[in-house]
């Protein structure tokens, strides 16, 4: 059978960054309760002129800049913060990104789930049509209200996956495992602007999740744990990461690594690594627990915070540019979204998917990222767009494109 995944994938953040040791010093709370009590070293936030679209585009502007657009007629937009009630976000990508007029363009919702059932429904369309390409992007802006224990996991980011037909990065195998519950454990009505949560409820509903996902996997005839060499999370915070774990690990009866970097991860080049990581050596033939890469795979999120959809897969952008050792080797990934649906499936990598390596990119992005203080972190985050006015937003970012503003109640981007 010809297989199917993903050939690309970039990771795309907003222009500023909020510290969390800053944030900890403003709010007279020990810095250790985010590095170590949540394992995260700052979060990634928006200027006024940048939104899901705009991190979309950008992540997914260098991968047409290298295979162009020829066969994708399909773009598959994954958010929990659209822009709008009706139109997909995905209409303003194909817009700034010069994209054919002959595609299909949906907006996909479930809390953080949907860019899974984005990617699933993407490798049956390329199964039905192996000469096609699918661009799946997961883009959002993960926002709490002020003051909330949720505030210090927002973050903001976008992944832009290409799949198709023999793919260069990874090979998604058939078999998932599925679990859906219906629970109130994180949600967002239409007239707000951020989550209402159940901060304990959503912990336990993560894990119960993943316990129902891995189960429907091993019923559905997926691989046991020993034929799986690296396991990725959806990390609202990566400390999130390590209790699935640690539960997987429970389930499982393995004895798995539980370390995450006890932050702050240095920027590092891609020569030198970054300090506090440990290569993955699962055929090491040491003893103590398999390492997974739960610390290889959460180093870009430490920094980024919560982007819901995109999260997992920055969690795959981690890992692949951090992990030297994965040629030939099952990856198990774990999606969840609040609400709620979980998903265990597989996939194997692709021989070369070193020469795809991002690293240099993303590490320079996000050291790029302009720190707010806390006091224009908290302006930034109280303004709301005027609902009915035009309106222009001022020149911040330093992105390549920019949400100019609202005319006639439509959102205006462009290139910056
Ligand atoms: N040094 C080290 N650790 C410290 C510390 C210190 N000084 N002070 C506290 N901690 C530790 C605590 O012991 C605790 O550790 P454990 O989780 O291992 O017990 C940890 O820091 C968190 O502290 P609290 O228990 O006091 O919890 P909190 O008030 O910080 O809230 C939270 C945590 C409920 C997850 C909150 O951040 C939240 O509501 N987040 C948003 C919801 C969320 O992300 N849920 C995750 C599952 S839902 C999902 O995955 C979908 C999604 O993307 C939203």
């Amino acid at each position: 059978m010809t297989p199917i995944g993903i050939d690309d994938i970039e990771l795309a953040t907003s222009h500023h960054v909020v510290r969390l040791d800053d944030f900890a010093a403003a709010n007279g709370t020990d810095p250790a309760k985010f590095r170590l009590g949540l394992g995260q070293d700052e979060f990634s936030f928006p200027a006024p002129d940048e939104d899901v679209v705009t991190m979309a585009a950008a992540a997914a502007a260098p991968i047409i800049e290298r295979s162009g657009a020829e066969g994708i007629r399909t773009m598959l937009f994954a958010t929990e913060s659209g822009i709008d009630q009706s139109k997909a976000a995905g209409m303003a990508v194909h817009s700034l990104l010069d994209l054919p007029s002959q595609m299909r363009i949906v907006e996909v919702k479930e809390a953080c789930y949907s860019a899974t059932a984005a990617l699933q429904a993407a490798v049956g369309i390329v199964t039905r049509s192996p000469g096609q390409r699918v661009l799946v992007i997961a883009s959002d802006v993960a926002r709490y209200e002020l003051d909330t224990p949720g505030e210090p996991t927002q973050g903001a980011g976008a992944v832009a996956m290409l799949v198709s037909a023999d793919p260069e990065l990874l090979e998604i195998e058939p078999v998932s495992g599925l679990n859906s519950a219906d629970v109130d454990d994180f949600w967002r009505p239409n007239d707000s602007s951020t989550a209402i949560v159940d901060g304990a409820l959503s912990v336990t509903a993560y894990l119960d999740a993943l316990t129902g996902a891995w189960t429907d996997l091993s019923a559905q005839g997926g691989p046991a744990m020993a034929e799986i060499d690296r396991v990725l999370y959806h990390q609202p915070f990566t400390k999130m990461a390590k209790k699935a774990q640690v539960h997987l690990a429970g389930l499982t009866g393995e004895d798995l690594d539980t370390d995450i970097v006890a932050g702050p991860v240095p920027s590092g080049s891609a020569e030198t690594g970054p300090a506090g990581v440990v290569s993955s050596a699962s055929d090491s033939g040491s003893t103590g627990p398999r390492d997974t890469g739960l610390a290889t795979s959460t180093l870009y999120n430490r920094r980024l915070g919560n982007s819901y959809t995109a999260s997992l897969y920055a969690g795959l952008c981690s890992l692949l540019d951090h992990d030297e050792d994965l040629a030939g080797r099952r990856i198990g990934l774990f999606s969840y979204g609040s609400g709620s649906v979980g998903e265990f499936f597989t996939a194997r990598v692709v021989p070369g998917y070193e020469q795809h390596s991002s690293r240099q990119a993303v590490t320079a992005a996000l050291d790029a990222r302009v720190p707010l203080s806390m006091d224009a972190y908290r302006a930034l985050h109280a303004t709301e767009l005027p609902s009915a006015e035009d309106v222009s937003t001022p020149k911040v970012t330093a992105g390549p494109f920019r949400f100019a503003g609202v005319k006639g109640r439509a959102r205006i981007y462009e290139r910056s």
